[in-house]
C-alpha cells in the first residue's frame, strides 16, 4: 500500500495581481476534488481527471470554459491523460465545443485503439462516446474576449492558466493529466505540448508522473515531460528533477514555464521559471490542501 498524493497546477503564466484568491480557491477545489477520489480508494486516473475537470469548469483558468482565443476569436483546446502502470494514454487536440476535453482524452485512452485524435474527428468520436457538445460561445468568457481585443495586434502570448494534475493512488499507480486552451492569439490549428504525450504529460508508475505548463513550442522542443522523469529516475529527488527540467526548458528550449511532479513514493514537487504558478498539494498528513503561493 502506498500513501496517496495529488498535486495540481493552474498554469505558469498566471497573474497574481488580478484576483489571486480566485486562483487559490480554484486550485484548492481541484486538489480537493482529486483527493476525494484517492481518499475513498479510487484510482489515480480518476483523481487527475476529476481535478482537471474542476479546473476546466473554473472560468479563471485557460482550459475548458475560460480558454484563450485563437487569432480568429475561436476556442481550440488540447488535453492529454496517462496512466503509468501500462503506459496507457489518450489525447485530443484542437477540439471545439467540448466542455471537458480531459474526459474526451480519457475516452481516447479507454478506446485502446488510438492515442491522439484531433479536430472534427475528435468531435465525431466524442459524439459516439456519448460526450455532449456544448455551444461554442459557452466556453468564451468576457475576460478572454477583452484579452483577445488587446492582443489583436500581436502574434501570440504565453499559455496563461493551462491546468494539470498528477497523482499516486494507494495501489502505487501514477497518473497525470493536462488541459489547455493553448496560447492566446495562436494560429487556428496550432497544437501545443498539452496534447503531446511525453511533452506536456507523462506517467510511468515505476518513476512518477508529470504535467507541464508554459511555452508549448519550447516544451515540445525539449520533450519536457519525458526529460523530467529521466532526471527523476537518475537523481531520485523530485525537487531537484523539477528544477533541472525547468532549467532545461529555459536554456535549451528557449522558453518559460513550469511543471508539477509526483514520484512513485508519493513525493510531490514543482518548479517554474515564471513569477507565479498556482499549485495545490494534498496528502493524508494534511487537513486541507497546501496552497503555497
Ligand atoms: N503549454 C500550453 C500550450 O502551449 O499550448
Amino acid at each position: 500500500m502506498r500513501v496517496p498524493t495529488i498535486i495540481v497546477h493552474g498554469g505558469a503564466g498566471a497573474d497574481l495581481s488580478d484576483a489571486p484568491d480566485e486562483l487559490r480557491h480554484g486550485v484548492r477545489a481541484a486538489a480537493q476534488a482529486g483527493w476525494q477520489v484517492l481518499a475513498s480508494g479510487g484510482s489515480a486516473l480518476d483523481a487527475v481527471e476529476s481535478a482537471v475537470r474542476s479546473l476546466e469548469d473554473h472560468p479563471r483558468f485557460n482550459a475548458g470554459r475560460g480558454s484563450v482565443l485563437t487569432v480568429d476569436g475561436t476556442v481550440e483546446m488540447d488535453a492529454s491523460i496517462m496512466e503509468g502502470d501500462r503506459l496507457e494514454c489518450g489525447a485530443v487536440a484542437a477540439v471545439t465545443r467540448i466542455a471537458n476535453p480531459i474526459t474526451l482524452a480519457r475516452r481516447v485512452l479507454e478506446s485502446r485503439r488510438h492515442v491522439l485524435l484531433v479536430g472534427p474527428g475528435a468531435i465525431q468520436f466524442a459524439r459516439s462516446s456519448g460526450i455532449a457538445e456544448c455551444a461554442a460561445e459557452s466556453l468564451v468568457t468576457d475576460r478572454q474576449r477583452r484579452r483577445h481585443a488587446q492582443l489583436a495586434a500581436r502574434s501570440s502570448a504565453a499559455d496563461g492558466g493551462t491546468v494539470g494534475a498528477v497523482a499516486l493512488d494507494r495501489h502505487g499507480t501514477v497518473a497525470a493529466a493536462t488541459s489547455t486552451g493553448g496560447t492566446a492569439g495562436k494560429h487556428s490549428g496550432r497544437v501545443g505540448d498539452s496534447a503531446l504525450i511525453g511533452s506536456g504529460t507523462y506517467a510511468d508508475s515505476s518513476i512518477g508522473g508529470v504535467s507541464c505548463t508554459g511555452d508549448g513550442e519550447a516544451i515540445v522542443r525539449v520533450v519536457l515531460g519525458s526529460r523530467a522523469l529521466h532526471y527523476l529516475k537518475e537523481a531520485d529527488n523530485p525537487d531537484y528533477a523539477a528544477k533541472v527540467a525547468v532549467d532545461l526548458l529555459v536554456e535549451e528550449g528557449r522558453g518559460q514555464g513550469g511543471l508539477i511532479l509526483v514520484d512513485w513514493r508519493g513525493r510531490a514537487a514543482y518548479a517554474h521559471s515564471t513569477p507565479l504558478m498556482p499549485v495545490a498539494i494534498m496528502s493524508p498528513t494534511l487537513a486541507e490542501p497546501r496552497v503555497p503561493f
